[in-house]
């Protein structure tokens, strides 16, 4: 029987290879660095699936191009690049892959954290540059992260994750979420709930981990700023457009926070020029970044194309409607 096609706009790793091998014929985007729009529109035509990174849209536009199409499999948790409404008029899957990058993306997140308030970029461009001349006494200081309070928005796994971590640092970790979480999650995390302003005038350091939906897109504006402590740190591992970058560069200008930790962008790869301060640590994208989690999310991706295929259920499918027979 003939292998089902699909179309990779990443080598993948070989773990994920072997796997898809065993029952498609994938062509692989062969090149470095992310392809090219056009050529993503003209290698899906005739393909039954596609795996995709977060930095390829599967729209209308792409489905309309493809008309076999039968799974878009993202290799990421957040899947604001697909429009899982189109898929499922169309009835192709989505999926995605959650999980497996929680505990490596809230390593991130305390990384982002530890850095900007113990103001690493800046005394590693110091120790680099030779003009280190001596230590002094209130050289680069900085801001103490143990026994301070941090504020946690979004508490599913990975806002979770981070929590967890908190309690060698001895903080006081608090939270909120539109849904509070159970009694016995809060007293294993020791988190306490709060409401959103209640959190912003209290923590030391908020750190972002809602996904991108309608109602968090700028969820971080002005308003939310002015709330904060003029001694407190934003960071972000969710998405950027959840932060209003244009909010964030004036109220880094007026000192209505201290600093920030970003690892993500309104407009990726675009940083806001506003953005490239002292006081804030800048990273691309690399919350996930392990060679251990990208292959297991690779993997993932690759597992939810072959299921899909073998008239199974993908097991990380967002949109599973299509899979009902009438
Ligand atoms: C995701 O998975 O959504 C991250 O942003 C990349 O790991």
């Amino acid at each position: 029987m003939a292998k089902l096609k699909v179309f990779a706009t990443h080598r993948l790793f070989e773990a994920a290879r072997e796997i898809l091998q065993k029952s498609c014929e994938v062509e692989y985007w062969p090149k470095e660095g992310r392809p090219p729009r056009e050529e993503v529109l003209r290698r899906v035509k005739d393909k039954d699936g596609v795996v995709c990174l977060l930095t390829e849209k599967v729209n209308e536009e792409l489905l309309n191009a493809a008309p076999k199409l039968r799974i878009a499999a993202n290799v990421a948790v957040g899947f604001d690049n697909i429009d899982l409404v189109a898929c499922t008029k169309r009835g192709v899957a989505a999926t995605n892959t959650p999980g497996v990058l929680d505990e490596t993306t809230a390593d991130f997140a305390w990384t982002l954290l530890m850095a900007v308030a113990r103001r690493l970029s800046e005394g590693e461009a110091l120790a680099r540059s030779g003009k280190w001349k001596n230590w002094d006494l209130d050289q680069l200081v900085g801001t103490d992260v143990w026994g301070k309070t941090l504020g946690i928005v979004g508490f599913g796994r990975i806002g979770r994750a981070v929590a967890r971590r908190a309690s060698g640092f001895q903080m006081k970790v608090i939270y909120t979420d539109a849904v509070r979480a159970a009694e016995e999650v809060e007293k294993e995390l020791k988190a306490e709930f709060r409401k959103m302003d209640a959190l912003l005038a209290e923590a030391d350091f908020v750190s972002l981990h809602v996904p991108l939906l309608p109602e968090t897109r700028g969820l971080f504006d002005a308003e939310k700023f002015s709330r904060m402590k003029p001694t407190a740190f934003l960071i972000n591992t969710s998405r950027g457009p959840v932060v209003n970058e244009a909010a964030l560069v004036v109220a880094l200008e007026g000192g209505k926070i201290a600093g920030a930790g970003l690892d993500v962008y309104e407009n990726e790869p675009l940083i806001h020029a506003g953005l490239k301060r002292a006081n804030v640590v800048l990273a691309p994208h690399i919350a996930s970044a392990s060679l251990e989690t990208r292959t297991k999310m690779a993997c993932m991706a690759a597992e939810n194309v072959v299921a899909l295929f073998a008239g199974k259920r993908p097991p990380n499918i967002l949109n599973p409607e299509v899979l009902k027979t009438p």
